[in-house]
């Protein structure tokens, strides 16, 4: 007899324990499994994360990151980077399961090598003056607040010619990179890329609604050919934008960073937004299936998350885990929030959804206030 004939009877009878085991015992040996048993498990009704939410405090990170910088090289590490990685899924590389977050200290005098890998990376300021990054032999001296990009497979390295330590916050698509298991990574052929492109020939060029006429233009690239995006015109736009537009109930004032040549997102696995939350303002809670990096670029406010109150300040950084209740509020002063989202992965799949929170006229109780570290 047959496997198959004893476990589909269509008089309901089903077979005993012992021979379903028996059964899938037997389907082991072909490198197979019955659905039935992770049935539910595959299909949840909703998203299950393992990553929870988390706060990496600006005061925590800031000095052990200069304590990094007495115990090893740029050059010896490569990139002198403290990675954030979640409590909940210390396993994996990320602050959420598709964003890699970081911190990275470069030293005056430094230079971190010239490589290209097939992640795609953006750095945010937050503090230092003199240090550039070089893509594709463009030099781009870095302020604080300024984003760079360097998009897959770009050419890439960092100095620091001025006289004080930078330190950056790196997003990375590292997570989703790997499991899609599309790791690649070239070394320069020199320690630096020579600077072959005009300083800021990026932003000159496409960072101003002034393209080249069509024949001159290089082939379209599913990424923007700005390197660049800086403060004070992104917070500039911000506070123009607060000028008489309502805000949004979940996010405040906010402005998507965008590829001039499509009014796209500015990488194909990382959006960027830059959000203000006026003095006073509260903002509904909500959740949905994109997952986030939160950066404090300025100054002060709280996140409820899941119905813990995370405290932050200038510097700080915290993750937002998918289908996780949020809402944001800046009590005391004016505050900025920079955050990388994986939107534009899940956008083209159809899996963007989101909903507002349910009751209490949409605001979280707060349960607990989070204490910091583990
Ligand atoms: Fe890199
Ligand atoms: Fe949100």
């Amino acid at each position: 007899m047959s496997p198959e004939s004893k476990v589909s009877s269509p008089s309901g009878a089903v077979a005993s324990l012992s021979e379903r085991e028996q059964f899938s015992a037997e389907l082991e040996r072909f490198e197979m499994k019955p659905l039935w048993l992770i049935y539910r498990d595959v299909l949840t009704k909703q998203p299950r994360a393992r990553e929870v939410p988390f706060l990496w405090s600006w005061n925590v990170v800031r000095p052990l990151l200069l304590r990094a910088g007495g115990l090893i090289t740029a050059a010896e590490a490569e990139r002198r980077v403290l990675m954030f990685l979640n409590p909940g899924n210390p396993a994996q590389i990320g602050a959420t399961a598709t964003l890699y977050a970081a911190a990275q200290l470069i030293l005056p005098g430094e230079t971190a090598r010239a490589h290209r890998h097939s992640p795609a990376a953006l750095r945010f300021v937050i503090e230092g003056e003199g240090a550039y990054t070089c893509v594709e032999g463009e030099k781009i001296f870095m302020k604080p607040g300024d984003l760079v990009l360097t998009p897959a497979m770009v050419w890439h390295d960092h100095g620091n010619d001025g006289n004080e330590p930078v330190m950056w916050l790196d997003g990375l698509d590292i997570p989703l990179t790997a499991a899609l298991n599309c790791m690649f990574l070239d070394e320069f052929p020199s320690l630096s890329q020579t600077e072959s492109a005009p300083r800021e020939r990026s932003e000159k060029l496409y960072g101003r609604a002034l393209f080249p006429s069509e024949t001159l233009a290089p082939a379209a690239k599913p990424y923007s050919p700005v390197w660049a995006y800086r403060w004070a015109e992104a917070r500039e736009a911000l506070a123009c934008l607060a000028q008489g537009s309502a805000p949004d109930r979940f996010d405040g004032t906010i402005l998507r960073y965008v590829n001039p040549a499509n009014g796209g997102e500015v990488l194909p696995s990382m959006g960027c937004r830059l959000q203000l939350l006026r003095k006073g303002e509260r903002m509904a809670a909500h959740r949905h299936t994109t997952s986030a990096v939160y950066h404090v670029a300025e100054g002060s406010g709280h996140s409820i998350l899941d119905g813990i109150r995370f405290d932050w300040r200038k510097g700080d950084t915290f993750a937002v885990p998918i289908w996780l209740w949020h809402e944001h509020a800046a009590p005391t002063e004016d505050a900025v929030l920079f955050s990388v989202t994986d939107e534009p992965v899940l956008a083209p799949l159809g899996l963007l959804r989101s909903e507002p929170y349910p009751e209490n006229g949409g605001f979280q109780a707060v349960r607990s206030v989070f204490q910091g570290s583990r």
